[in-house]
């Protein structure tokens, strides 16, 4: 393999057009280089974009293996143009302890596709009674900083109190799912007219908003980052918009499906279309949108929740709550951000790289190209479209939302630290 590359041509996101010279894994020069033996990639007409960071991925591996490993996931982020995720907590076991998320990150080394960074639980088996061994996390060789009971919410106001407390003495952050779960007891959908047309037991807005307001005078109170995961409601905005007016350290995701789908979608019955917090109303959608381009939403993360079949190939009401998302959010974040004259890169590079690298303090991604940094991008066709065909997915599961639809633009290479994980669109077979 050759270790020197020239990526010619490509629109560099921030800087415009130029050569990339790649030597060792690190960028060596921008603009016009000259490297004579190196592997050239004609990058004529694509976009280069710092490699994209997922704050939120469910790898499934330790323990659901069937849906999900590290290496297929790690893959599929690949192949969506990402260099890096961040592994949610609620595996089998629980990523609560330091040999869990050692062994995360070691699965995640050993596929080569994409750094993991493991996500340590809040509390011991994600059961919101006890804090887990948060500092041992933090102390291992997984160097854990965010901290998440994902799937389940922190409800009780002291306990988030103190995890908010621990993480600040290293300047963590806890990542909460906001869910009041006595307002969302038996809940199928959003609440709203089609719940009712339905008769599905609803989930209203205000169990996410509720915790989400409680959360923000907390960390206000104690000085602590609370990072609020896949918002999904106009209010939830309009909250953490005055929090960050006021000066509190508050970040928040938004994931592409509640960019783009409504709750008109459970007319189809279809499982597929139900997660957690589920599809809102258009009115919310376009809350989000407008609050994503504006920057009070800080980034788009991807909720990736792989489910085998027997999971989500049955009733709704069976169902488990989660859509795929990690090959698919680019365009996604495109289509709903893109104004007439087509997308603004650098706003896409803004929310679904530089900021999330920065949330997650993985200080290597996230980078423009410059001498020295690490060589983490991916090139991204503007003008190419592309049809989602589940079978033809990297993930083991194929439980997306968008079966069938043409999305805008292609991933046509991904670099982990100059390697191609993703060549000509096509996933490599393995990195070594
Ligand atoms: O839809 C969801 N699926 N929401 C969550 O919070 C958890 C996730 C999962 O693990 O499947
Ligand atoms: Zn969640």
């Amino acid at each position: 393999m050759n270790d020197v590359k020239l990526i010619k041509g490509a629109d560099i996101v921030g800087r415009g057009r130029a050569d990339v010279l790649v030597r060792g894994g690190r960028v060596a020069e921008v603009g016009t280089p000259s490297a004579v033996g190196a592997e050239v990639i004609d990058a004529d007409g694509l976009v280069l974009l710092p490699g994209l960071v997922d704050l939120h991925t469910h790898l499934r591996e330790p323990g659901r293996e069937d849906a999900e490993t590290v290496l297929t996931g790690t893959r599929a982020a690949a192949k969506g143009g990402y260099t890096a995720v961040c592994a949610m907590a609620n595996s089998y076991p629980v990523a609560d302890t330091a040999g869990v998320v050692e062994q995360v990150a070691t699965l995640g080394r050993a596929a080569g596709y994409a750094d993991v960074q493991p996500i340590g639980a809040v509390s011991v088996g994600l059961a919101g009674e006890r804090l887990a061994e948060i500092g041992a996390m933090a102390d291992s060789a997984a160097h854990v900083r965010m901290f998440s009971d994902d799937g389940h919410c922190v409800h009780d106001p002291r306990l988030m109190r103190r995890a908010l407390e621990y993480v600040k003495t290293f300047d963590g952050l806890i990542a909460q799912h906001a869910e009041e779960p006595r307002l969302t007891e038996g809940a199928q959908m959003n609440e709203g007219a089609v719940s009712a047309e339905l008769g599905l037991p609803g989930w209203p807005a205000v169990a996410e908003e509720s915790v989400i307001a409680r959360d923000v005078l907390l960390a206000e109170y104690v000085g602590g980052h609370v990072h609020f995961c896949h918002i999904s409601t106009a209010r939830s905005v309009e909250i953490i918009r005055e929090a960050k007016a006021r000066g509190v350290r508050v970040t928040a995701e938004v994931c592409p499906h509640h960019l783009l789908l409504t709750d008109e979608k459970a007319h189809t019955y279809d499982p597929v279309y139900k997660v957690n917090p589920p599809l809102r109303s258009g009115a919310d959608v376009a809350a989000l949108r407008a609050a994503l381009a504006e920057g009070v939403v800080d980034a788009v993360a991807t909720d990736h929740a792989p489910h085998a079949p027997q999971d989500k190939d049955c009733e709704w009401s069976a169902a488990r709550p989660g859509m795929l998302g990690l090959e698919t959010a680019l365009s996604i974040t495109v289509a709903a951000l893109g104004g007439p004259g087509g997308a603004d890169w650098d706003l896409v590079a803004e929310r679904t790289s530089r900021t999330p690298a920065r949330i997650a303090g993985l200080s290597a991604h996230g980078r423009d190209p410059e001498p020295g940094t690490e060589a983490n991008f991916t090139l991204v066709d503007p003008a190419e479209t592309w049809t989602v065909v589940p079978t033809e997915l990297a993930s083991l599961s194929q439980n997306t939302p968008y079966a069938g639809m043409e999305l805008p633009v292609t991933v046509q290479a991904t670099f982990l630290r100059g390697r191609a994980t993703v060549l000509d669109g096509k996933v490599a077979e393995e990195i070594k």
